[in-house]
């Protein structure tokens, strides 16, 4: 049974590291005129509104987004945290209350007419609200995302974004991103790959960023974002992004970033980042 909803999380501190990540990765690939596939295994319902529903339940923007909505002049921050809240800003536009996007929109607001999009989404209300939302470009899949990717790969064209953004609800969602990704760089070894996973005292998350890196120890990239420190045996305190084949300007762009939202989106002090990555 699927119980996760990412209303309830829709641009929390972890929604901001992946969905800015996301961005450049995008910018940076939509650099050539090629076409591109963006596939997206977990996709969500696509727009949060913020003032009614899930997300007003526990107001998680609020530490999230909001804080950075909020910072003062934007001509101070630097390009890539200024290009991300303009493309939060227009996003959701066509909704009718303060809302914030999903990783699918985000995407489909920026693909070109060359560009292609697989969306996989596996609970049928946000499924049916991704129907409505999503547009041009973009095929919608009320379907295992994992499977769906293996499917798909090695796609045409053959440039693709790959974002994996499972819930975790499930311990097997772990194994199943190692598996997965393993088995996606055999097929499409030159595609990128970028996976978000949750920072929990206890549990499978401990040790994931070092077993993504024995995947990919060659080409990777991999940002951490803690708002707290871990507390008790359960509880998010933090967040990851793993990404495979990085473009080369990921790095500098997020060393600008990272220590601003460490700063922004932690609690009473206690942010904290972590960048490391090999890149042939
Ligand atoms: C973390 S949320 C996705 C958020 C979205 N990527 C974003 O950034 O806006 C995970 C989503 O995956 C869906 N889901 C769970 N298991 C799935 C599976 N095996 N295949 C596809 N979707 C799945 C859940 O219903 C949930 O909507």
């Amino acid at each position: 049974m699927l119980s996760y909803r990412h209303g309830f999380h829709a641009g929390n501190h972890a929604d901001v590291l992946k969905h800015l990540i996301q961005i450049l990765l995008l910018d940076y690939l939509q650099k050539k005129d090629k076409p591109l596939l963006y596939i997206d295994t977990h996709a969500g319902a696509g727009c949060y509104p913020l003032a009614s529903g899930f997300a007003a339940k526990n107001r998680e923007y609020q530490s999230g987004i909001s804080r950075l909505q909020h910072t003062g002049n934007r001509r101070n921050l630097p390009a890539a945290l200024r290009r991300y809240l303009s493309v939060v800003d227009a996003s959701c536009d066509a909704e009718t209350e303060a809302s914030y996007p999903g990783s699918p929109l985000i995407a489909l607001q920026l693909l070109r007419p060359q560009d292609r999009a697989e969306l996989f989404e596996l609970h049928p209300a946000d499924c049916d609200a991704l129907q409505k939302r999503a547009y041009r470009h973009a095929k919608i899949h009320l379907a295992d995302g994992f499977a769906g990717l293996k499917a798909l790969l090695p796609p045409t064209p053959r440039r693709a974004l790959v974002l994996i953004d499972p819930p975790y609800e499930n311990k097997a969602d772990y194994q199943t991103l190692e598996r997965s990704l393993r088995e996606a760089l055999k097929r499409f070894a030159n595609g990128v790959y970028a996976l978000w996973y949750p920072l929990l005292p206890s549990g499978e998350s401990r040790g994931l960023e070092e077993r993504l890196i024995a995947i990919a120890p060659d080409n990777y990239l991999s940002a951490t974002l803690q708002v707290s420190a871990p507390k008790g045996e359960r509880g998010m305190y933090g967040s990851g992004m793993f990404v495979v084949n990085p473009p080369w300007t990921l790095r500098g762009e997020l060393e600008e970033c990272l220590p601003l939202l460490a700063q922004w989106l932690g609690d009473n002090g206690e942010g904290h980042f972590t960048l490391r990555g090999e890149q042939r």
